[in-house]
């Protein structure tokens, strides 16, 4: 039996926290982690373009790289690529969508506040998300083109704008909602500060856990046993954000063999 080879794409840092939980349920895979920096953030691009842009560059890797999974771990790409993709590789993929079905199962007053980035809050899938799983509740959405700007800095060092964040979760405690899902896979890094930022909320859901348990039944129980030490290796389209091994190493991943490509060459 061959190492399981994973590959986590997103348009920054947000992925890892989906590679963070793949990891611990997975420590036998071996996870390569693409981020397309170049072209963040996904939010402020036109769908066409993600849709060509990440097709491209997966095809690209898997050509270079032998692949047994794709996670796409980015809510904002997800729905508009998977299609696409999947008409494009032999890969199994799995996608992420906000976590609205076990929110609603979560919150006891019915008030759920969504975080995502102003595309995720905008598509017609959410919309259907939320008449499916979530009808009778009351959902505050928040979509701020600022937030994952604020974590790709804080991951490469700087500190997090606390009382801004503070302001900009405001909505929720107004609403009151008891239960935030975080719609976007960068958010997941800093619950905690989520959690000091807005005290009156008791549960921020993210889909990191149900991703890795789709990852792992689509491998199967093979990709359970320890075959070889597991490892990552990060590739980033633009530059590699500063002290990143240091912040992979801190979350739990495994040392990383780091490396900054152009598109063509990933
Ligand atoms: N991590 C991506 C997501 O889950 C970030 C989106 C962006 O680049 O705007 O949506």
């Amino acid at each position: 039996m061959q190492q399981p080879q994973v590959l986590i794409f997103d348009s920054g840092v947000g992925g890892l926290s989906v590679a963070q939980c793949v990891h611990q349920r997975l420590p036998a895979c071996a996870l390569h982690y693409l981020a397309d920096n170049a072209f963040f953030p996904y939010g402020e691009q036109p769908e066409d373009l993600l849709i060509e842009r990440c097709v491209r560059l997966i095809q690209k890797y898997l050509q270079r790289h032998t692949i047994d999974l794709v996670v796409i771990a980015c809510n904002t790409a997800s729905t508009v690529v998977l299609p696409h993709l999947r008409a494009a590789i032999s890969q199994p993929v799995v996608g992420v969508v906000p976590a609205i079905k076990p929110a609603a199962a979560l919150s006891r007053n019915r008030r759920i506040g969504l975080l995502a980035t102003p595309a995720t809050v905008r598509r017609p899938y959410l919309e259907q998300l939320i008449g499916d799983f979530a009808s009778d509740c009351e959902i505050t959405r928040v979509g701020e083109p600022v937030l994952v700007r604020w974590i790709e800095e804080w991951v490469a060092g700087k500190s997090l704008p606390e009382q801004e964040l503070a302001l900009l979760l405001r909505p929720f405690g107004a609403a009151d909602v008891d239960t935030v899902v975080l719609g976007c896979t960068h958010y997941p890094l800093i619950t905690e500060a989520l959690q000091r930022a807005c005290p009156s909320v008791s549960d921020w859901v993210d889909s990191g856990e149900a991703i890795a348990r789709r990852t792992a039944d689509l491998l199967g129980p093979a990709a359970s046993a320890p075959v070889a030490p597991a490892s990552v290796q990060a590739h980033f389209t633009g530059p590699l954000p500063a002290a990143l091994g240091a912040f992979m190493a801190r979350i739990g991943l495994p040392p990383v063999a780091l490396s900054s490509d152009t598109p063509e060459a990933c």
